[in-house]
């Protein structure tokens, strides 16, 4: 299956005297054109796990494995723009003159429902706008992965069921595929393909979401036993 590998990952930090391990035999396939979701509480490795699949930073040990060519973006807690730039600007950073698609962007920040705010400043923008604005800057890069971490934490309850209902349009029409990081049991069977649990270095289980993406059902039966199994996994 297309994809990237993970094969044995290991990755550990020295932090004062003491030898951290933070990964520990990693075996994970991310399938190509699909949403992977790692799940698990905070300071188990998930932003490591993906700051390593990404090619951020290199495993002590084990190997990454990509079957294709591959183009990442990445998305991260913060929306981390460029104060100096407009929404505009801001999107189009990544890429050189030449490659700029005027409409091609517009349609993104469209998306992003930014439309009206093309000429705006990130401080003219609130928290929710920005972090859209920062997705659409990584859609713009035409990436065949994209990596988000916890990219709608700091977002309203509301504003964060549009951002997921966004992306799922997005990954419906774009194909790309996405490894997605949260500690929301909720947000991970929204939009899911796949679920790697995660607990203290390790993946403790793998769960897929069978279930068509635009149909689901959070209060659905099927859902609420997958939840309880998911629960369980995790241990509280
Ligand atoms: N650069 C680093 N140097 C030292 N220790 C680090 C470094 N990055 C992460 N760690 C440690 O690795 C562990 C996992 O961190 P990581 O950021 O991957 O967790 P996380 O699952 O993303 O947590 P959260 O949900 O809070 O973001 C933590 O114990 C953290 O202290
Ligand atoms: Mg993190």
């Amino acid at each position: 299956m297309a994809g990237i590998r993970l094969i044995g990952l290991e990755k550990n930090y020295q932090v004062e005297e003491r030898m951290l391990q933070v990964l520990r035999g990693i075996d994970l396939q991310i399938p190509e054109k699909k949403i992977t979701v790692l799940l698990g509480q905070s300071g188990c490795g998930k932003t490591t796990l993906l700051r390593l699949t990404g090619g951020l930073e290199k495993p002590d040990a084990g190997e990454i494995r990509f079957d294709t060519g591959h183009k990442t973006a990445f998305v991260f807690q913060e929306p981390r723009l460029m104060p100096w730039k407009n929404v505009w600007g801001n999107v189009t950073f990544g890429l050189r003159k030449e490659e700029i698609d005027e409409d091609a962007i517009h349609r993104i920040i469209t998306t992003v429902g930014l439309s009206e705010f093309t000429r705006a400043y990130p401080s003219q923008l609130s928290g929710g706008m920005q972090q859209r604005c920062a997705i659409a800057r990584a859609l713009a890069y035409e990436p065949s992965f994209i990596m988000m971490d916890e990219p709608f934490a700091a977002l309203d309850y509301f504003t964060r069921g549009q951002m997921q209902k966004e992306l799922l349009r997005v990954h419906a029409q774009t194909g790309s595929s996405i490894l997605f990081v949260t500690h929301s049991i909720d947000e991970a069977l929204t939009l899911a393909d796949k679920i790697a649990i995660m607990e203290n270095g390790v993946i403790k289980a793998e769960v897929e979401v069978p279930m068509e993406k635009r149909q689901r059902d959070l209060m659905d039966n099927s859902f609420i036993d997958l939840k309880r199994k998911i629960l369980l996994l995790l241990d509280r």
